[in-house]
């Protein structure tokens, strides 16, 4: 968590930075700050709150803002609590060295007993203030340059890191290093200027060229020179190659629309064809995918499926488990990553791990990806964000293709998560032959329907308004559904919480009669799934139960229901389509009511309180 943006070349840094720490506002908005260097001084603005709240302080003295060279940063808070002191950048006790840190230093209270044992003084909890003053000390023991500085420092440290550091005696470069946590540097024309942040966004208007540090690896960039990337631990010089960005401006505004969220509701359409596109190929009966088919003999022959992933992503893995199961009949785990790398976990050679992440940063996922790649299974990843670590770190995988997504509430990338799930499942089963043939070209042909649906049901919109309207006060809400749709209810339940803060709960509908029932009165609103293929009876059942308890039904059916008409509040249609397609549709609905809730209340949808898009810390 935490973004972090730094630029040093012939322009005025200020707009740079802090159009920057914009686009990284996703990662932590608790507070923000910014360094600009004027060519002798080094002037600090930073503050509680978010990156406009930093852009009021410094419009108010633009003196501060002029300058070549600036870092910034935007917050989400480990060590100390969001205030002005704790935000970053901070300086060294001399005042010549100054850091913005994204991560966690995990033995900074051993160091910093040491450095005030040495009279350093403190003046924020954070563990990034011991982090400048070890450089610092550093230094000043060896003699040495900030570069030699900073990696003996960072050889002392335990934790996740992504840094940049300046050292206003050395005004012509900027070092960075990684571990864990991601760094980007844009490199313009004849290295006369170069652009440091979190992910690539802040600086693709300016540089299309990027290089991307690996974990353990920190750069010295230099003004007029080659940037210099080496190994942190063993001085190893690594050969960093530059990389093309394929990212356009485009995609990261919100083109008209009012938040990122609605606008990447919207985009599901496209999002889930860019998905199949080039893979599923319905008319000829053939789905493509390089790293199934490269790896296909360990598809077939695994013995099992682990799904590992944390938040939207576990959800999305859940239906994967039901069209795993189901279509290629191969056993399927899924665990949240966070446990898995923790709980000691009985893994073969002959399983399969799949992790899935939009951000393909989630350190808990990066680490259950490692701890299985240890014990020898075969990794693939999911993930959206092209080069980013999971991505990097498995041995084979599928990207979503949905785009940026930076909505901190998961939409696209979900949907997209389940038609990549779905065409391995679908590819598996031809293969192995648990499908028939006229199932599978079924699928593929009602698979290339999908998108239209969604468009044509995000035509609900201003029905889904008035059902957010009537039940936007509630306090607790519950959300069921079975088989596919049993996920689509604990995603549901986490979109509402998520940006509304009303409290909601996903249950498999038969489960609530063990426990949740007991919570229903007329205040309940309730969000049943009951699709006409979907084990229809017994939700019909269910929602009796619930209708005879007072509860406020809102039910989700196929179009043309009748029976459940007559039973609930509310109904939303969605199109037809097979059962194992429906987590597809009937998530729309969740997603634009929960949208529509949060706004209506007045929260901040796209920067949730206490959230962050990429979680790069334990
Ligand atoms: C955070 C985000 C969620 C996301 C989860 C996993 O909690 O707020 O939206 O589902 O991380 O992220 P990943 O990038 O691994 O899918």
């Amino acid at each position: 968590m935490c973004g972090i943006t730094g630029y040093i070349g012939t322009r005025k840094a200020y707009p740079i930075v802090i159009n920057g720490l914009r686009r990284l506002e996703y990662r932590g908005y608790d507070s923000a700050g910014v360094m600009v260097f004027d060519g002798s001084k080094m002037n600090l603005i930073k503050t509680k709150g978010k990156v406009s709240d930093l852009e009021l302080i410094a419009n108010k003295d633009p003196q501060k803002k002029e300058g070549n060279i600036a870092i910034g940063h935007t917050r989400w808070a480990t060590h100390g609590v969001p205030n002005d002191v704790n935000s970053h950048p901070h300086f060294s006790q001399s005042g010549d060295l100054v850091i913005v840190h994204n991560g966690i230093i995990e033995n900074y209270d051993t160091i910093k007993k040491e450095l005030v044992s040495r009279g350093y003084k403190f003046h924020s909890d954070t563990d990034t203030e011991v982090l400048v003053n070890l450089i610092e000390e550093v230094k000043k023991q060896n003699n040495c340059k900030l570069g030699k500085a900073v990696q003996l420092a960072l050889n002392q440290v335990t934790g996740a890191y992504a840094i940049a550091v300046f050292d206003r005696t050395k005004p012509n470069e900027i070092i960075v290093a990684r571990l864990g946590s991601p760094i980007a540097i844009g490199v313009g024309k004849n290295n006369e200027e170069f652009f440091i942040a979190s992910d690539a966004s802040p600086f693709i208007e300016f540089t299309k060229d990027a290089i991307y540090l690996e974990d353990e690896e920190m750069a010295i960039i230099k003004l007029g020179r080659d940037i210099r990337v080496r190994k942190i631990h063993d001085d190893t010089i690594v050969n960093a190659s530059t990389q093309e960005l394929q990212l356009s401006l485009e995609q990261i505004e919100k083109g008209g629309y009012d938040h990122f969220m609605i606008k990447e509701i919207h985009e599901q359409p496209k999002a889930i064809t860019d998905t199949y596109r080039g893979r599923m190929l319905a008319d000829q009966g053939i789905i493509r995918m390089a790293g199934v088919d490269d790896n296909i003999e360990k598809f077939l022959n695994a013995e099992r499926i682990i799904i590992v992933a944390c938040g939207t992503s576990w959800h999305a893995g859940l239906v994967g488990e039901y069209l795993l199961e189901d279509m290629a009949r191969i056993p399927v785990e899924v665990e949240y990553a966070s446990e898995f790398r923790y709980r000691n976990p009985i893994i073969t050679p002959k399983d399969i791990v799949i992790a899935i992440s939009q951000s393909g940063e989630t350190a808990d996922t990066l680490a259950a990806i490692k701890l299985a790649k240890s014990k020898g299974a075969f990794v693939f990843g999911i993930c959206n964000v092209v080069g980013s670590s999971i991505a990097r770190e498995t041995m084979a995988g599928a990207y979503t293709h949905a785009g940026p997504e930076i909505g901190v509430a998961s939409t696209k990338a979900f949907t997209t998560q389940i038609t990549v799930l779905t065409l391995i499942s679908l590819k598996l089963a031809k293969a192995k032959g648990t499908l028939s043939n006229s199932a599978f070209h079924m699928y593929l042909q009602k698979m290339q329907l999908i998108p239209a649906k969604v468009k044509k049901l995000l035509q609900i919109d201003e029905k889904v308004k008035e059902i957010a309207k009537v039940y936007k006060d509630a306090k607790n809400c519950l959300y069921l559904g079975r088989g596919f749709n049993f996920p689509v209810a604990l995603e549901g339940a986490l979109k509402l919480k998520e940006i509304s803060y009303i409290h909601a709960e996903g249950y498999p509908a038969a489960e609530m009669k063990h426990g949740p029932i007991a919570l229903i009165d007329e205040n309940m609103p309730i969000f049943v799934i009951a699709t006409n293929k979907g084990h229809y009876e017994k939700v019909v059942s269910n929602i009796q139960e619930i209708k005879s308890r007072s509860g406020k039904i809102i039910a989700i059916v196929t179009e043309g229901d009748v029976t459940v008409k007559e039973i609930a509040d509310h109904v939303i249609e969605i199109p037809e389509t097979e059962e194992a397609l429906t987590p597809l549709l009937t998530t729309i609905p969740f997603q634009l009511l929960s949208y529509h809730i949060a706004v209506m209340l007045g929260k901040n949808v796209d920067q949730p309180r206490n959230l962050a898009k990429s979680v790069t810390v334990e």
